[in-house]
């Protein structure tokens, strides 16, 4: 049966509901500027790809003004949020250049902060980048990761979500 035509506004909307219906965590990617300024941003992107090596991806949108900062930076750590920090989420989704003011962080390797409270953090070497059509692929080696026994934050259908307690 052949589908009504749509527009390109609406395949895109679709496209992004249908997305949406895979259940993610989230995580704040954070690195460091070569200026020293700490840059974060919230991604669900995030997923496993390699155990030996250790091997993750994420993406990150062309348009975003951080692109060039993890492009060019060497190291970067991957936060992945636990349920009571749906504010962190919304605080690395908004543009600010005040994203880290007043937070507590501890200091990863090469000086990358990395964000307390989550439920995993990987320190990752920025090593391999491709092409993703509007975004930008980081597949990246993990080089230090650490968890502590919180449950996660989970982003479904574009809602924040937890999980049900056995
Ligand atoms: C739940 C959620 C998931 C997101 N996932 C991504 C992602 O995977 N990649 C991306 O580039 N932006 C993602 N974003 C959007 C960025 O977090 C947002 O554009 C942010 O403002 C970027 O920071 P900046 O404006 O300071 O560069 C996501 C936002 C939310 C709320």
């Amino acid at each position: 049966m052949s589908q009504p035509p749509v527009t390109h506004q609406e395949f895109t909307r679709a496209f992004r509901d249908t997305l949406g219906m895979f259940a993610t965590g989230i995580a704040v990617v954070t690195t460091r500027a070569a200026n020293g300024e700490a840059i974060g941003l919230t991604v669900n992107s995030f997923n496993s790809v390699s155990l030996d090596p250790p091997l993750i991806v994420w993406s990150l949108a062309r348009h975003l003004q951080s692109l060039p900062v993890f492009e060019a930076c060497e190291y970067y750590a991957v936060n992945v949020l636990s349920e009571d920090q749906q504010h962190l989420s919304q605080l690395f989704a908004t543009r600010s250049d005040e994203k880290f003011a007043g937070l507590d962080i501890d200091e990863g390797l090469y000086g990358v902060p990395l964000l307390r409270g989550c439920c995993a953090r990987f320190e990752c070497r920025n090593t391999v980048r491709h092409e993703g059509g509007d975004h930008l692929l980081f597949l990246s080696e993990v080089v230090r990761f650490d968890r502590e026994d919180h449950p996660p934050l989970i982003f479904h259908s574009g809602a924040y979500r937890r999980l049900a307690r056995d």
